[in-house]
């Protein structure tokens, strides 16, 4: 079997095993040309005897300190030959080559086969997430008590993620594009900035961070990208606020993206929910 950069040509036959992949069908026929022209990643086909088994990709993270390594995909006739795992140690190679001291994926809580091969090659769970997505067809605009944060807010909103036991179990990330980066004070203050930081309360009882573009060629979501409230009444409002800005803004869905939790689940499942998953982030730090 040889490892190798994807080509232009391989599209065919690697989608042709990537298309009924889950009960919902699989991505990756929305993603193969976005990570093939990925100049931060490398999307990889592995090979034996002339025929497609395998994909895989590897992107490094904005920060250039972790990898991210996603689409794992292995031909349905050529599994458990440990072909998964040399596709994620060579995508663990080529984040070490560009500097990056960590690597994580995220794997869906229902996905046993895919979390015990992730173990197996020395990556741990770091924390779980919840995905909620809705059309919100019958939500109304309510008034919200949260408000947009401004630079001036920057000092308190970090000094709440540091005591938030959210913060903590979201392992200090947001998501991007399915992707979970660190929630660092640089990337707080560039959201600040992008007018994408919601809170509420004086002190600071709750936070969410937007995104308004959406991902892929799937330009015309909204999506909570971070939620951190120190209370029901604080989680209401917060979502209030991105209902009314999801209502004003023609948008077709509603997304959310959240540490797991019975309080959250609760509140989304009446909450006009249409899809829920459970997702399981894994790390692996890399010994020098
Ligand atoms: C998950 C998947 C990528 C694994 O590919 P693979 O090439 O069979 O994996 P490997 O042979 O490298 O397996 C490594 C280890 O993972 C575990 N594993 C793999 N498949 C497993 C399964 N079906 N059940 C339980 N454990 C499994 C085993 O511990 C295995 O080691 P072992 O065979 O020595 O016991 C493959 O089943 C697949 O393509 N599934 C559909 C797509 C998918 O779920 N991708 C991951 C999305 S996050």
């Amino acid at each position: 079997m040889r490892i190798r950069k994807a080509t232009r040509s391989d599209k065919e036959q690697v989608l042709s095993f990537c298309s009924n992949t889950f009960d919902w069908g699989d991505y990756i026929d929305q993603v193969w040309d976005l990570w093939r022209a990925d100049k931060n990643g490398r999307l990889l086909v592995a090979e034996s005897e002339g025929n497609k088994i395998a994909m895989s990709h590897v992107a490094v993270c904005p920060d250039s300190k972790s990898a991210w390594l996603e689409g794992v995909r292995v031909h349905p006739g050529y599994r458990r030959s440990q072909v998964a795992s040399r596709l994620i140690e060579r995508m663990v190679q080529y984040g070490r080559q560009k500097g990056a001291r960590q690597a994580s994926a995220i794997v869906a809580a229902d996905n046993v086969a895919s979390q015990r091969m992730m173990e197996k090659n020395g990556f741990e769970v770091v924390s779980r997430w919840a995905y909620y997505s809705t059309t919100a067809d019958r939500a109304k605009r309510q008034k919200s008590e949260a408000r947009l944060a401004t630079a001036g807010d920057l000092g308190s909103i970090w000094q709440y993620l540091q005591k938030s036991r959210v913060y903590r179990l979201s392992a200090k990330r947001y998501v991007k594009s399915w992707h979970w980066y660190t929630l660092d004070r640089k990337a707080l203050q560039n959201f600040i900035k992008d007018e994408r930081v919601i809170v509420t309360g004086r002190p600071i009882n709750g936070v969410a961070i937007i995104n308004k573009h959406g991902y892929w060629s799937k330009k015309n979501i909204l999506q909570i990208i971070y939620l951190d409230p120190a209370s029901a009444k604080s989680l209401r409002h917060l979502v209030l606020f991105v209902t009314n800005l999801y209502l004003d803004g023609k948008f077709d869905r509603l997304q959310v993206l959240c540490h797991e939790s019975k309080s959250m689940t609760c509140f989304f499942e009446k909450f006009m929910i249409k899809e829920q998953e459970q997702f399981l982030l894994y790390n692996k730090v890399f010994t020098p």
